[in-house]
């Protein structure tokens, strides 16, 4: 577990936008640099619309540093309630955002708000990953 990251993913979470499945996600990204982004769920009236707390999280990343370490994700923590008693974690398109930016051994920490969980490396949540070699 990653206190800092899940300090801030925590806070984040709070703010989720989840009016309509009331499962709220806060996530935290790491980059190389050091430098942490955040971001919540975001849904909407027209359910498809909505994303997810990873994807919110690259998107402040991205918009935040330019491509080098700055861009380069060290370690991810995801907070949501348990789903039938295991840590949520990141949805199929999410692990494949998240392999944009992060390598196989990249820490993904699953975390309920309690503060307990499970920590999975990127290769174990999407392994044989659709991709080039990184580039930036
Ligand atoms: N959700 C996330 O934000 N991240 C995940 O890893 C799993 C699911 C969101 C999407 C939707 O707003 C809500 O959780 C219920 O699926």
């Amino acid at each position: 577990m990653d206190r800092e990251l899940f300090d801030r993913a925590s806070v984040v979470r709070g703010r989720a936008h989840a009016p309509y499945s009331r499962f709220l996600v806060g996530a935290a990204v790491r980059t190389e640099a050091g430098t942490v982004h955040v971001g919540a769920n975001v849904e909407n009236a027209s359910y498809p619309e909505g994303w997810c707390a990873e994807t919110s999280a690259i998107a402040a990343m991205v918009a935040a540093g330019a491509p080098g370490p700055e861009r380069r994700i060290a370690a991810v923590c995801v907070v949501a309630e348990r789903i039938d008693g295991r840590p949520t974690t990141p949805c199929g398109g999410c692990r494949q955002r998240l392999v944009e930016f992060a390598g196989p051994d990249t820490p993904v920490h699953a975390i309920d708000p309690d503060g307990e969980g499970q920590t999975f490396l990127m290769k174990d949540l999407l392994p044989a990953a659709f991709g080039k070699e990184k580039t930036s």
